[in-house]
């Protein structure tokens, strides 16, 4: 497989990241940036044959992407693929939270059990991944975290789920950013916009077409690709990016400021003005009078 980057070859020559989601979408992409770029690569998400199909394909020597079966919502399961990763590979000096899961509907049609598995493979498995990376290596060593969110800027009708939980991420980049700097961690975030084209988001919708239709709405007038993301993960966690944390970079060509929400608002009369009547009681009335007599205001 011919890879590429605008980064200088051997840039995390002898660094060690885990990418969860790494083996598909946005997460292969980054993977196979940061392999390029001479890191070793510790893919983890649920599905162990699409794992080893992904490093298999990314790199059949195995000798840097290394697939790890891991449910982020699971306590045990994030403390073992961290403790495994140290044990085998040495250190870990980057962490990417990409793994994360939502499904389309409105609000009024989601269960309660939908609703708890979204908020906590976004939310808390990006918790457990990050406290668990400080505690077994990055407390003592140092390193980087990003976290992928998403353009949930003016909330996200149809996956109200996912933006509450990327929100909340958002916000907890910004927490651990501080909490972390004095141990030399530095923590962003990156939001990629919903027109960043991939096989396995597009299967997941079900529509294929739903990325074409976004187009006339991107400034970019064009998707963008796993690459571009990728590309500015690369950048968040090198040293280029020594002096930013506690950053959302937004990856969407500047679609968040432009682009029609799906949610689409039929014609309605149904949140009329607020009508306002008032009548003052005679002592009101009297109070009033008083106060605006100018002797009232010497
Ligand atoms: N990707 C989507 N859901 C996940 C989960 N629960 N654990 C790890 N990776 C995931």
């Amino acid at each position: 497989m011919k890879r590429m980057s605008i980064f200088r070859p051997g840039l995390f020559k002898g660094k060690v990241a885990i990418v969860t989601g790494g083996g598909s979408g946005i997460g292969k992409a980054i993977t196979e940036e940061l392999v390029t770029l001479g890191c070793r690569v510790v893919i983890a998400s649920r599905n162990e044959d699409k794992l080893k199909k992904a490093s298999q394909e990314m790199d059949p020597k195995g000798q840097s992407v290394f697939a790890k079966v891991c449910n982020i919502r699971k306590e045990d399961q994030v403390k073992t693929l961290v403790s495994q990763t140290v044990n085998e590979l040495g250190r870990i000096d980057y962490l990417v939270n990409n793994g994360g899961g939502q499904f389309p509907s409105p609000v009024a049609d989601m269960s309660l059990k939908g609703w708890n598995a979204v908020v906590e493979t976004n939310l808390t498995g990006t918790f457990l991944m990050c406290r668990e990376v400080y505690e077994q290596w990055m407390c003592e060593n140092g390193g980087v975290i990003v976290n992928i969110i998403a353009d949930m800027f003016r909330g996200f009708p149809m996956m109200a789920h996912t933006g509450a939980a990327r929100s909340a991420v958002d916000n907890l980049t910004k927490s651990l950013a501080v909490e972390w700097a004095e141990k030399g961690v530095r923590v962003n975030a990156i939001a990629p916009g919903g027109s960043i084209y991939s096989s396995t988001a597009a299967k997941n919708y079900g529509d294929v077409n739903i990325f074409e239709r976004t187009i006339p709405g991107l400034p970019t007038k064009r998707l963008g690709t796993t690459q571009e993301v990728a590309s500015a993960t690369s950048f968040l966690l090198s040293p280029g990016a020594s002096f930013i944390s506690g950053a959302t970079l937004r990856v969407d060509g500047g679609g968040s400021l432009y682009s029609p929400l799906i949610w689409q608002i039929p014609e309605h009369e149904n949140l009329p003005a607020y009508k306002w009547t008032y009548s003052p009681t005679p002592e009101e009335d009297t109070a009033e009078e008083e106060s605006s007599s100018p002797k009232a205001k010497m």
